[in-house]
């Protein structure tokens, strides 16, 4: 079993790289199933999700090589099966990519439910299924798959209203629209930067995508994209989340390779907190030296304040001045973590979608465990924060979505380390 060890109460100092963005990776390497010749994707961060996608694309029967560490050539011109590997899919959210992709390409579509953080409700994917529906595939989601099949092997365009703004239901569909007859309109869409960045790289192949940014995206379908390259953008939440790490720890680090503009929201916040903020071109220098101020948070689709930032943020209000509102905007119930906060010491309360959180002068050490991938970096943020030492299990989370994170934060003056620890005889027993 492992686990991050941290020795809390070291302010943070130096610079960090940011990789590239897991939710635009995530969608652009099932894009690919779309592209007749080789893509070349560059910037695709080295996270558990990105391996897995290119896994089941693998899997699928597409050529996958690797050109560095960060750059590869993806071919799926050999894919012949539109039937994905169900056990792969059910590691991660993004795997309902496939589905779009698939359908788009091939008419059809084989996938197993999608899997990825479980945020106390179900995740739906009714959105995604109506637009499949408006675009003519006869859609059955039955013991955990979902089958989909186009009347007459081809799908058509359509006007889609999403009754939700959804991510994932917005990339779907435009991954579904490329290839399909005539003209896709996909009304009250998300706008979030990982949306555009998967557009930009299917025009980059040939695709004829406008709108992608705003709440209306119009498709008009082509005969074929073809192969070309495309380097994925800095991640907006890796950035936010370590800007969060120096609001909460202290010290002065500059954070490299971001887009500003992508972390306005987060940085208009820390700002009200008292962090100080120096936006360069690609750049942004993060400073904390007097005391941290509350203040009230609302998640939203973007351009609001995002809902992968909310344990992060909500982990560093814990030791603001005074009483901060927090109020989950996009999921049901997305505080689990907080139990684990309170082992440390903090005080806040739940009450469904909103926490009222009361400042307190410090957070100690305690063992806790990450019970997803944002809970998890909050629960690492708290580590740095807290007196004494904090050991961390559910490491795995943290993994699917930051790359290198021990290296990133020793490398400012950070004390954390990965510890491999046996398992307990009792699972080992079981395991026999
Ligand atoms: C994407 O999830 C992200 N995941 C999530 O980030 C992020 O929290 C979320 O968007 C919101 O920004 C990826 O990009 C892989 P949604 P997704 O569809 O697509 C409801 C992370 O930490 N809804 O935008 O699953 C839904 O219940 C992950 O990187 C429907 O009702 O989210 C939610 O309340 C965690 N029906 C809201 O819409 C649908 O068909 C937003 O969900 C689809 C969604």
């Amino acid at each position: 079993m492992n686990k991050y060890v941290i020795r809390g109460g070291r302010p943070l100092k130096g610079q960090i790289e940011i990789s590239g963005a897991k939710n635009a990776a995530v969608g652009m390497i099932p894009a690919a199933i779309l592209v007749d010749g080789v893509c070349r994707i560059e910037n695709i961060p080295q996270i558990s999700d990105a391996v897995i996608q290119l896994s089941i694309l693998k899997s699928l029967g597409a050529d996958v090589r690797a050109v560095t560490e960060h750059t590869m050539d993806i071919d799926c011109t050999g894919i012949k099966s539109a039937v994905a590997d169900l056990d792969m899919m059910r590691k991660l959210r993004a795997s309902y990519y496939l589905i779009g992709a698939l359908l788009g390409k091939f008419g059809e579509a084989t996938v197993a439910m999608p899997g990825g953080c479980n945020f106390g409700g179900v995740r739906p994917i009714d959105q995604h299924v109506k637009g499949f529906t408006a675009m003519g595939a006869d859609v059955e989601v039955r013991n955990g798959l979902v089958v989909a099949k186009a009347a007459g092997g081809k799908l058509h365009g359509a006007n889609i209203y999403l009754d939700v703004v959804s991510v994932g239901a917005t990339i779907n569909l435009m991954l579904a629209a490329v290839l399909a007859r005539g003209r896709t309109v996909i009304e009250n869409a998300a706008r979030e930067p990982h949306i555009v960045d998967v557009a930009n790289f299917l025009n980059s192949m040939g695709a004829d995508i406008r709108g992608a940014g705003t709440n209306v995206i119009k498709i008009r379908g082509v005969e074929r994209l073809s192969g070309g390259f495309y380097s994925i953008i800095p991640d907006q939440i890796e950035a936010g989340t370590y800007m969060a790490a120096v609001a909460g720890a202290g010290g002065e680090v500059l954070i490299k390779n971001v887009i500003p503009k992508h972390l306005s929201c987060i940085t208009s916040k820390l700002e009200e907190m008292g962090v100080e903020i120096i936006e360069g071109e690609d750049c942004v220098l993060v400073r904390r030296r007097g005391a941290l101020r509350r203040a009230n948070i609302k998640t939203q689709p973007y351009p609001g304040f995002p809902t992968d930032m909310q344990p992060q943020m909500t982990t560093v209000l814990a030791l603001a001045k005074g009483t901060s509102h927090v109020t989950e905007g996009v999921w049901d119930n997305r505080y689990k973590y907080v139990d684990e906060l309170s082992k440390m010491g903090a005080n806040i309360r739940v009450d469904g979608r909103a926490a009222v959180v009361e400042g307190v002068d410090h957070l100690t050490g305690a063992h806790i465990k990450a019970c997803d991938l944002r809970a998890g970096a909050a629960m690492v943020i708290a580590g740095l924060c807290a007196d004494g030492v904090t050991e961390i299990e559910g490491i795995e989370y943290i993994e699917r979505g930051y790359e290198n994170i021990i290296e990133k934060l020793t490398s400012v003056g950070a004390d954390i380390r990965p510890v491999e620890e046996p398992e307990p005889e009792e699972t080992v027993k079981r395991a026999v």
